[in-house]
């Protein structure tokens, strides 16, 4: 926790949040003589070093914008490259409180995809967790790895190139995530892995996936208490007089089903 009296200020190599309006966020990297620039105006990023986070600064065009610390949301939604798909907020939120993610726990996970989940259980399980990614292309790890880094978080994780259904070296292990295509053919490798009680969460995208994992976890037998659920998110547009459900939504992300190895 940070104590000292004084809020943290801007200084060289950090990533900070210029924050113009709701459309217009940008998250950069402060390094000499480097200029910021969109379609508001230019930024010398020389002038924010020594500013403390929350500061307000003029572009080049005398459009006002505030200099932000990023926070992993932040990251994930504008640093991040995304070259699969990946889980949500709404759906992120959850997945850690049935999970039972915490600080010190050692945690499976299958495909890494583009490091989304990985990065919010990574933040979640400092400072002496371990989140073990197993994920079947180089391609894809190899982002997830560069995201991780970006977040400072790459350290929290073991990225294995290897099929999550032909087996894990990991056992004992407190939670188990998997966002594959096929979850219902890796069930035995989690079984082995996870210590009983521990929970496995499964995210897929159909509601025929989520048929088939649920009846593989039944005919599997060494799962109990098993749920599927799904979650919806709504944004409210507030404004004094009239306040209302936003016009768009994100309809549709993915199912979550959940249980208990024993
Ligand atoms: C939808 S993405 C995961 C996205 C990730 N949860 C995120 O939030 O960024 C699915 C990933 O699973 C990987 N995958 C598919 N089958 C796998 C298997 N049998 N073992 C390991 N990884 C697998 C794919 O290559 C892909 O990268």
């Amino acid at each position: 926790m940070d104590t000292s009296a004084e809020p943290p200020t801007v200084g060289y190599g950090d990533l900070v949040l210029i924050y113009i309006d709701e459309r217009r966020r940008h998250v950069v990297r402060v390094e000499e003589g480097r200029v910021f620039g969109s379609d508001k105006g230019t930024l010398r990023l020389d002038d924010l070093v020594g500013l403390p986070y929350g500061s307000r600064v003029k572009l080049s065009t005398g459009v006002e914008a505030l200099v932000l610390q990023p926070l992993l949301d932040d990251l994930l939604s504008l640093a991040y490259r995304r070259k699969s798909q990946v889980i949500y907020p709404k759906d992120l939120g959850f997945i850690l409180y049935i999970a039972d993610i915490a600080p010190g726990k050692r945690v499976l996970e299958a495909g890494i995809g583009s490091g989304f989940l990985a990065s919010v259980v990574a933040s979640r399980l400092r400072p002496d967790g371990r989140l073990y990614s197993y994920e079947v292309r180089e391609d894809m790890a190899s982002i997830a790895r560069r995201n991780l880094e970006t977040a400072g978080l790459l350290d929290m994780v073991e990225i294995k190139v290897a099929d999550v259904r032909r087996g894990v070296e990991e056992r004992n292990l407190d939670a188990c995530l998997l966002d594959m295509p096929d979850p219902w053919n890796a069930l035995e490798s989690v079984y082995e892995a996870l210590k009983p009680s521990a929970r496995l969460v499964v995210f897929v995208p159909t509601i025929n996936q989520v048929e088939r994992t649920v009846v593989g976890l039944e005919r599997h037998g060494g799962f109990v208490d098993i749920h599927a659920v799904e979650l919806m998110l709504r944004e409210y547009q507030v404004k004094e007089g009239s306040v209302r459900p936003a016009t768009r939504m994100i309809g549709h992300t993915g199912y979550i089903v959940y249980a208990r190895r024993v």
